[in-house]
């Protein structure tokens, strides 16, 4: 019988292998999914059957991810607790999908994946795989009695004991986790929210503010229908935008949060995202829909937007709440089309233009000059019937007073 196992190539996902095969005997198939995390994938695969899988594949998911689950968190303006942009949330219903089309493809029996019982990712990756296979059995190691291993030691131990060599650090490091969107950092000093983040020796996407150049920069973008399709005046497929952006953000300090979040199994964690591009692309697709969308469209989408976050966060994306959220933030962006133009400097975005040939502002009507589609004798009856109710009750207790 075969197991798939999600597989980094990282310390603990190698050890799960022999691990896999001591406790139950599977032919282990490793698959790395490739959401952009930009580590070398090279010798993967030598590795992973050197410790005992019989196959890699490594599956690349970039497009799929940034136009399936990144676009639509864009234009719901996805974010979690006001601060996270969700990086690790929308890409493991993605990597549970592809493992179980390896599964299926294979005849596997079971999936396995690496992420701790304390944690949120297992939730994700488990509800992906239920919604998906619900007859696939899941393995989650570091929540299994028969794994007795508990620090990066113990885990090179077991797989020296094993007889796999690999030249593994002890030295702890941040809990990472990086694809095309964001890292996220947890662990260390970050664990005591009383502690300052080390950001010389945290940052991998880009520098802190004070670091970032004196002089500032202007960015262009375009969106078609919702959809980010040009920077700078380049027209570039999604990936390509979000990288483009990532090196302009990293470059000024963009992006940078700090947050103590709530995770779905109860406790608060603190963690530190850089998401460099993205924070710019969501403030760019944002500024275009406070121009296009009316009032009461606007504002309803925004709360949509919010539990769109919780579905996301929470691992629900395979689910008929998802896809019917997400059906109508589709609906809203039918002429969310034109250009915004930002300045950034320093950790920050300023705006510096934005226009779209379906912008409902009227200059006609903003402006303090009077113009013929409003009338200012109107707004005197329209104050008394809006007045009307808070009127009535003011009198009453007037009224009462006097007695
Ligand atoms: N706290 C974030 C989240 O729940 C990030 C999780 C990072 N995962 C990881 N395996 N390092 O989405
Ligand atoms: C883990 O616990 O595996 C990583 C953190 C998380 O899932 O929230």
């Amino acid at each position: 019988e075969k197991v798939v196992l999600a597989y980094s190539g990282g310390l603990d996902t190698t050890a799960i292998i022999p691990w896999l095969k001591e406790n139950f005997d599977y032919e282990v198939i490793c698959v790395c999914v490739n959401c952009g995390q930009a580590e070398e994938l090279d010798g993967l695969e030598e590795r992973a059957k050197a410790c005992g899988a019989s196959k890699l594949y490594i599956e690349d998911v970039i497009d799929e991810f940034c136009d399936d689950y990144i676009v639509p968190c864009v234009q719901a303006h996805a974010v979690y607790e006001n601060k996270y942009l969700l990086g690790t949330s929308m890409a493991r219903p993605l990597i549970a999908k592809k493992l179980v089309e390896i599964a299926r493809k294979e005849g596997a029996v079971a999936i396995c994946h690496g992420a701790t019982g304390k944690g949120n990712d297992q939730i994700r990756f488990e509800l992906g795989i239920k919604a998906l296979a619900p007859d696939i059995k899941i393995i989650a190691p570091w929540r299994s009695d028969k794994w007795n291993m508990d620090s990066r030691e113990s885990e090179i131990e077991y797989c020296k004991a094993h007889g796999i060599h690999l030249p593994f650090s002890t030295d702890s490091s941040y809990s990472r986790d990086r694809n095309i969107w964001h890292i996220s950092h947890e662990g260390l000093e970050l664990e005591d929210p009383g502690n300052e983040p080390n950001y010389e020796h945290l940052l991998v996407l880009g520098v802190t503010p004070e670091k970032a150049p004196d002089e500032g920069e202007y960015v262009t973008m375009t969106f078609e229908k919702g959809v980010p399709t040009s920077v700078n005046g380049e027209k570039m497929k999604v990936s390509d935008i979000i990288r483009t952006l990532n090196k302009l953000g990293g470059k000024h300090g963009i992006g940078i949060v700090d947050i103590v979040e709530n995770r779905v199994v109860g406790m608060k964690s603190r963690g530190v995202y850089e998401t460099p591009g993205g924070t710019i692309l969501m403030e760019a697709h944002q500024q275009l829909e406070e121009l296009i969308l009316d009032r009461d469209t606007y504002a309803f989408e925004k709360e949509m937007g919010a539990k769109f976050a919780s579905l996301v966060y929470e691992g629900k994306w395979f689910t008929p709440l998802r896809e019917a959220e997400q059906a109508f933030i589709e609906k809203t962006q039918e002429y969310v089309t034109g250009e915004v133009k930002f300045k950034l400097y320093k950790g920050n975005i300023i705006k510096a233009g934005t226009t779209s040939p379906y912008s409902l502002y009227n200059e006609n009507l903003a402006s303090f000059t009077t113009g013929d589609l409003y009338d200012h004798h109107d707004a005197e009856g329209f104050i008394n019937l809006f007045g009307l109710s808070l009127k009535v009750r003011a009198m009453k207790l007037q009224e009462n007073e006097k007695k």
